[in-house]
């Protein structure tokens, strides 16, 4: 190790070297909460736990994403959400809310203002409420515990809404609705139900959430309720109530602090009972709960990267981004409503469109049994559901944006060897699947042409022709994910030996070519990938220009310009189209110059690093890896853009572990490490240690040279195989001006080539 400043590396050395250090102190939970982040601020127990538990906020018509919003009312503590999405809200449900004194009509708003800004650590959560009432929450992994502290002048009241879900304001079509519901209370106020919910992003049909709920103390009353809007059709007794109107429970207590504990589940309200009871019994300590949530996160996740370093700020990023990364998928094992299964199942996939370039590659690293799992279960979905998702929530799959990229995120584990429990075989079944079979229409009506649900919709012109006309909506965008989804096939098929099905995928692969325009031009540049028609022609293009850049337009939320960039299996022919070394790194240096680079949209996320492929440009990719890591910190608007389920903080990550993935080969391009000394657990004793000499983050972080396992390193890559499959050492030397250190071989384009 190397240390400037003595007594910081000591203490830091405390900090991160003994065992047990609680890391979590590091951690900000309102890390990009704000300015668009839409991250979770609540108690998730655990990586990917299925409850969420936190305070769904109204402000006008401002779309809740996660539920919290710094600012406005609120209007419950619910049990789900997904963290760090656009599109629209999705769950908010299983809530409760308190009130001061008699409540004469619970369908009213009794949404609360807050005093002070919510307080939140890993594991914990507090909001104070402008009647008096503070609420703190903890939870386990299919449970929660509210506890509630009321004034002492008045009785406290606490509404359980069964009708309670996310609203979203958009007009886009994708705001949820309640159903229906169940609502049931015993004398000593013990409570169980169900919910019934539909839409949202997903477009999901109905589906349904059961809960039971526990207090601490018996209410002095308890009364169901059923209605409609804010107007009362039951609310005089504690017999069951059911239906589409809205229902739910009073519960009144005098003068006192209550707690109240409730667990849920996808199957049943005696599931939901059994998941409180075996997680939160009674009597069970708010404090312990907290404690446990504080440890198993540092164990299963903030552990496993430890770093030397007097750069507290870079410390609270690294370790507030890890916990962005693993709240969502949710591990659902146990609570698959759709069929029985010996295997694991996960779902809030939300989207694999954003994470994988480079949150699934890291999710391996760092937590392989998990990851190992999370196959598997995308491959179950295809067994039993028909495809694997590209998005899925409330246990239904949509929406696709472009391609099936859960062919990518295959390909990848495959080629970095995950095996285990995988049935690789019918891995490859559900990839055909995406590559062969045409997904029924589900007449989505913001992109009418075919399946925005699963699969690959335009795949009729992507076997016709070999692109895709603009008969299908995101044409362009869609062939550009599409070949790299057959290259993901490739992969796999090589490594199963099917030869044939490799040398077919692999030659699909190459198609993005199709859409290639040599004579498109735009800022003394020429060839872009355009829309074509059937006949062949080419249809004029700004090359600078999306259009509306949404459901029914040429590109997906990106512009020509960086489509163009997005096929890291082809470098190298990409480069001899573009016109050779030089036009390529200017075409990489106008990404930035021309603003057309957006570091909150993950169709860009690889491209300012293709400098790699070009002899003596390394150093320009860590120049622009610097700059896109100055535009994160681990305050609440410390995101350049939607968390999307952690796609934006694993990038902060790779940018500080100093290496960038390309999903679906075993190649990661060379950056330069943020800190002094990393050191990553890779899992069975294998360690990936990091040093370096001579520099620092800011201002010399040029690579003079590199040892990789002891020995001089020339290529400015390294694979799977040289540091992760059996861990490794990567020592650098640092400096303040750059140097040709990297001689060596090109990184791999394994498209490129013999046609
Ligand atoms: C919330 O309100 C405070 C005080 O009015 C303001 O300073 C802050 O910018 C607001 N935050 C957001 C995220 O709107
Ligand atoms: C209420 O529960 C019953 C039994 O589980 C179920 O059949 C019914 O569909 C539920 N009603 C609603 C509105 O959820
Ligand atoms: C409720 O909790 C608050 C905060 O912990 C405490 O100050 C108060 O004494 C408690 N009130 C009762 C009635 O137990
Ligand atoms: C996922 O959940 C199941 C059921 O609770 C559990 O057995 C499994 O260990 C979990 N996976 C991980 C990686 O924690
Ligand atoms: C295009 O090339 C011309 C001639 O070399 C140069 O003057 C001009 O600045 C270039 N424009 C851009 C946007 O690079
Ligand atoms: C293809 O069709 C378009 C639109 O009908 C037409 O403008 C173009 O000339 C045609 N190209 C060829 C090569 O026939």
């Amino acid at each position: 190790m190397t240390c400037t400043i003595r007594i910081a590396c000591i203490i830091s050395l405390l900090h991160t070297r003994v065992a047990g250090v609680d890391l979590t102190q590091y951690v900000n939970v309102f890390q990009g909460t704000t300015s668009g982040g839409n991250r979770f601020p609540g108690v998730v127990a655990a990586p990917f736990a299925m409850v969420k538990l936190g305070p769904d906020v109204q402000s006008g018509t401002t779309d809740a994403y996660s539920g919290y919003l710094a600012n406005g009312s609120v209007w419950g503590f619910s049990m789900m959400h997904e963290s760090g999405t656009g599109g629209a809200p999705k769950y908010g449900v299983v809530s409760q809310m308190p009130y001061v004194g008699s409540l004469a009509n619970p369908l009213i708003d009794i949404s609360q203002p807050r005093t002070a800004p919510d307080i939140g650590t890993v594991g914990y959560y507090k909001s104070s409420l402008a009647n008096g009432v503070s609420v703190e929450l903890a939870a386990s992994e299919h449970a929660g515990l509210y506890q509630y502290a009321f004034p002492s002048s008045d009785v406290g009241t606490i509404v359980v809404d069964a009708s309670h879900v996310l609203p979203s304001f958009r007009g886009l079509g994708w705001d949820q609705h309640y159903k229906g519901g169940n609502f049931s209370m015993a004398e000593d106020g013990s409570y169980e139900g169900s919910g019934t919910y539909d839409n949202g992003w997903n477009l999901s049909p109905d589906w349904t959430i059961y809960f039971c709920g526990r207090f601490s103390s018996t209410p002095t009353s308890s009364k169901s309720f059923s209605g409609n809007g804010a107007t009362l059709t039951s609310y005089d007794t504690s017999t069951p109530v059911s239906g589409t109107q809205r229902v739910g429970g009073v519960f009144t207590f005098s003068p006192s602090n209550v707690t109240s504990r409730v667990g849920i589940s996808y199957i049943s309200t005696a599931k939901a009972c059994q998941n409180l009871e075996g997680e939160i019994p009674a009597g069970t300590d708010f404090q312990s709960l907290v404690s446990q949530a504080k440890d198993r996160w540092n164990t299963e996740v903030f552990s496993k990267i430890q770093i030397e370093t007097a750069n507290a700020a870079g410390q609270q990023l690294l370790y507030s981004s890890m916990l962005g990364m693993f709240m969502i998928p949710s591990n659902l094992t146990g609570e698959n409503p759709g069929w029985s299964s010996p295997e694991p199942y996960y779902s809030d996939a939300f989207t694999l469109w954003d994470t994988h370039r480079c949150h699934t590659p890291l999710f391996q690293i760092i937590e392989p049994v998990a990851y190992e799992e999370f196959i598997r279960s995308l491959i179950d979905i295809w067994r039993h559901d028909g495809y694997m998702p590209d998005a899925r929530s409330s246990n239904f799959n949509g929406r696709t944006q472009g391609g099936s990229n859960a062919d990518n995120v295959l390909a990848d584990a495959y080629v970095k060897g995950v095996r285990g429990a995988v049935n690789w075989d019918d891995g490859f079944a559900a990839m055909q699947t995406d590559a062969e079979k045409t997904p029924a229409n589900n007449n989505d009506p913001q992109a009418p042409d075919s399946s925005t649900k699963e699969g690959r919709g335009a795949l009729p012109d992507w076997l016709t022709y070999g692109y895709i006309t603009p008969t299908y909506t995101r044409a362009v965008s869609r062939a550009v994910e599409y070949a790299s989804n057959d290259f993901g096939l490739y992969q796999v098929a090589s490594g199963l030996g099917k030869t044939a099905e490799a040398a077919t995928y692999l030659e699909r692969s190459r198609n993005w070519r199709n859409h290639w325009n040599p004579a498109a031009a735009s800022n003394n540049h020429s060839g872009f990938v355009v829309p074509r028609l059937a006949n062949g022609s080419f249809v004029p293009q700004d090359p600078l220009s999306c259009g509306g850049c949404y459901w029914r337009d040429a590109y997906y939320e990106d512009v020509p310009w960086v489509y163009s960039m997005n096929m890291p299996h082809d470098v190298a022919e990409l480069k001899t189209r573009i016109g050779g070394d030089d036009k390529f790194v200017d075409r990489i240096d106008k990404l930035f110059d021309l603003n057309i680079f957006s570091a909150g949209n993950e169709p860009g996320f690889t491209s300012p690093y293709l400098y790699n492929f070009v002899r003596g440009k390394q150093y320009k990719s860590v120049e622009r890896s610097r700059a896109i890591g100055n535009l994160y910190n681990s305050g609440t608007g410390g995101l350049p853009g939607n968390s999307d389920a952690g796609a934006m903080e694993s990038n902060i990550v790779w940018q500080m572990i100093g290496l960038w993935p390309l999903t679906g080969q075993t190649t990661f391009l060379i950056l330069s490490p943020w800190f002094s000394h990393m050191t990553i657990d890779l899992g069975t004793g294998r360690t990936l240690d990091m040093s370096s000499t001579g520099g620092n983050k800011d201002t010399a972080f040029y690579i003079q040279s590199l040892k990789v396992n002891g020995q001089q390193w020339t290529q400015s890559y390294v694979t799977w195989g040289d540091v992760f499959a059996n861990g490794g050492t990567m020592e650098y030397v640092l400096g303040p001006t750059p140097v040709d250190w990297a001689t060596g071989d090109m990184p791999p384009s394994p498209a490129s080539g013999d046609e």
